[in-house]
């Protein structure tokens, strides 16, 4: 199974709420960032060893427009305007998924708007080894 960690424990830019009006999320909620280019959410995620591990981030998007994210680990991009598209409804959730490399001890993931529309909400991050 999969560690979770939900985005309503992650740090986030400011005025960002923990919503729970658009079922189908995990935990009690999920995060609803301002529209703006360069909202954020960044989770903690602890290894006990250098490895690559498979992300999965949980997200509604229920817009026509794609809401694009340059996602980060350990402050460097590792996917750069990452497609978030829409999902159909806000409460329909779908995974982005990638592979990225965590070093052992302490990681930040960071998940970062690159348009006006800001993020898509966001519900959890999954992290498993491949
Ligand atoms: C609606 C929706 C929010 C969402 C927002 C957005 O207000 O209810 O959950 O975050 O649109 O466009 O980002
Ligand atoms: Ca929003």
């Amino acid at each position: 199974a999969p560690q979770r960690y939900e985005a309503e424990n992650a740090a986030c830019t400011a005025g960002s709420t923990v919503d729970s009006n658009h079922t189908g999320y995990s935990g009690t909620g999920f995060v609803n960032t301002p529209n703006a280019s360069g909202a954020y959410v960044e989770w903690t995620v602890p290894s006990d060893r250098a490895r690559d591990a498979r992300i999965s981030f949980r997200y509604a998007n229920g817009t026509t427009a794609g809401r694009p994210m340059d996602l980060a680990v350990n402050g460097s991009v590792v996917a750069a305007n990452r497609a978030f598209d829409g999902t159909g409804a806000w409460t329909t959730w779908t995974d982005v998924t990638l592979t990225v490399p965590l070093k052992a001890g302490t990681n930040t993931v960071r998940a970062t708007a690159t348009t006006a529309n800001g993020a898509p909400n966001l519900d959890r991050l999954d992290v498993e080894s491949p």
